[in-house]
């Protein structure tokens, strides 16, 4: 005889749905009650469920980081920003997160982009990333990037004549895409020599200049709900996406021939432009794991430099292009202190290091890169193995915590007036509290590996072009420069055409 207790009080269909139910009910009390970050202020809806940081970011795009500031202005430094993910606003705590020092306090990464490259970028163990990363730290250094300097000059010369090209015509320059295809260009040569990305953008057609800023969806959201979905749509080759969408043909040419690249510059054996090439180093590297040695690795690595190391720099570029033009005192006084080492503008460039003396023009980048927002957001950590406290918070081992740059470039306390362009704030920092503010690169173990890079194409792009060019903007206002949607880069509004401008003339 079946004992009451087996009496079942739900009919049999509706046992799964039940039981669901029980499971997100017991779900939600755990977070909201139980979690040990359930202490932490915020927002309940946002400590209950992943949905309401999806909203923001993958329904509205790439808008949680502007609701993240609001969360800090209304609870203070430290808010619970999902069921697992904690916000802190506190440039004291900044290093404690990022750059703890030593090999005691390991900090992971988490998965964030929708992209899981076979890369040192998503490396997410601590340990593993310390040996890829000093795989390439020599030819990310200083003295490397120095003995680049001719290559990068010549790219730079390169550009200039065409800008002259244009000069005195109708032609309309989208700022963005035009310095893009610089830094890109400067990427090839720092990773393959000789050869130049540009020639697999079908050459330097006026065309390219002409492109409105893409206006996509933000995909790093939807891989971070949907991973299994992300690893399933990028392990289908850029071929076949083209076939149906003949816009997925430049990516398709790309990847093949960042591949036929690396393998020309592993069989060859001579280091090019006087450094050892950046694959010949992983090749040869003491450092590198042997299982990291394999194409597909190297490809990964290829794919990431250019990836981040183009829009960033080209971003800080437009931005300060935008400001320089639309505040002609900026660029009087710019243009003033450039003459004192370029008599003569047409001259050849002077030396970087001579340059990164100039204090305005220091001010004029740092401002361009700061007002790009490039990476404004959350970049999340982990400290596997210690329990970190925040003012009397504890977070678990585990816990993922950030802290988002761009909250810290828009402080009005630190940066007066945040959204203005005054290189000033960079030439009167007596005490140091705008440069300690200063997080574009991050820093620690996994701070940007190419900053010397994008330093070493910055204060020359800018001296060459402003000190030779008058430009004007056309049809553009401060909201095209304007940080609108956190894509891990930022994006401008939609609807913005990006920076444009035409060349008035150039100096002889
Ligand atoms: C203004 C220009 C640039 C900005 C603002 C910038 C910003 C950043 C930031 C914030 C990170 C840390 C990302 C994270 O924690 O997830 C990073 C990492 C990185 N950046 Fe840059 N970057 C710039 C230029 C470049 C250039 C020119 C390269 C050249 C290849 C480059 C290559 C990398 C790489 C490989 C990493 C990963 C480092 C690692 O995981 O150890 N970046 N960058």
């Amino acid at each position: 005889m079946e004992s009451p207790l087996f009496i079942p009080i739900i009919p049999a269909t509706q046992l799964p749905i039940a039981l669901f139910l029980i499971y997100i009910t017991s779900k939600a009390i755990y977070r909201l009650y139980f979690s040990p970050l359930s202490s932490i202020p915020g927002p309940k809806l946002a400590a209950l469920t992943y949905w309401y940081e999806f909203y923001y970011d993958g329904y509205k795009g790439g808008k949680y980081t502007f609701k993240v500031k609001e969360f800090h202005e209304k609870y203070g430094p430290i808010v619970r920003i999902n069921p697992h993910h904690v916000h802190i606003n506190d440039i004291d705590f900044y290093d404690t997160i990022y750059a703890p020092g030593g090999t005691k306090h390991p900090r992971n990464k988490i998965r964030w982009l929708a992209m899981d490259l076979d890369s040192m970028f998503d490396t997410y163990d601590a340990a593993l990333h310390r040996k890829r990363r000093a795989a390439v730290a020599s030819p990310f250094s200083k003295q490397a990037i120095r003995a680049l300097e001719p290559a990068i000059f010549e790219i730079i010369y390169d550009s200039i004549s065409r800008l002259k090209g244009l000069a005195g015509t109708d032609t309309i320059v989208n700022v963005q895409a035009f310095w893009s295809t610089l830094t890109q260009e400067v990427i090839g040569q720092y990773c393959f020599g000789a050869s130049r990305m540009s020639d697999l953008r079908g050459g330097n057609d006026e065309a390219q200049y002409m492109q409105p800023d893409h206006v996509a969806p933000n995909l790093h959201a939807w891989g971070r709900m949907f991973p299994s979905l992300f690893d399933f749509i990028t392990k289908i080759p850029m071929s076949v996406f083209a076939v149906f969408d003949k816009r997925f043909l430049g990516a398709d040419a790309f990847e093949k021939e960042i591949g036929a690249q690396i393998r020309k510059v592993l069989k060859a054996d001579e280091p090019h432009i006087g450094i050892k090439n950046v694959f010949h180093e992983m090749r040869d590297s003491k450092h590198l794991p042997p299982e990291d040695k394999r194409f597909n690795y190297y490809q990964g690595e290829a794919a990431s430099f250019v990836a981040a190391g183009t829009d960033t720099t080209a971003s800080a570029l437009t931005t300060l292009t935008y400001f320089l033009l639309a505040n002609p005192s900026i660029l009087r006084k710019l243009r003033e202190e450039l003459r004192t080492v370029m008599p003569n503008s047409v001259t050849e460039l002077p030396p970087t290091s001579t340059l990164e003396n100039l204090p305005y023009l220091t001010g004029v980048i740092q401002e361009g890169i700061r007002l790009s927002f490039s990476v404004p957001g959350r970049l999340p950590r982990t400290a596997p193995n210690e329990e970190l406290v925040y003012k009397g918070y504890k977070l678990p081992p585990g816990t993922v915590i950030s802290q988002s740059s761009y909250l810290h470039h828009a402080d009005e306390r630190v940066f007066p007036e945040p959204f203005e362009f005054k290189p000033e704030r960079w030439v009167n920092d007596a005490d140091f509290s705008v440069r300690r503010n200063f997080l574009a690169f991050s820093r620690g173990a996994r701070s940007c590996i190419g900053i010397n890079l994008a330093y070493a194409e910055l204060y020359p792009v800018v001296a060459a072009v402003f000190s030779r060019f008058e430009l004007k903007l056309y049809e553009t206002s401060a909201r095209d420069v304007e940080f609108a949607s956190d894509r891990f880069i930022s994006h401008r509004p939609e609807g913005s055409q990006g920076v444009r401008v035409q060349v008035v003339s150039a100096a002889e």
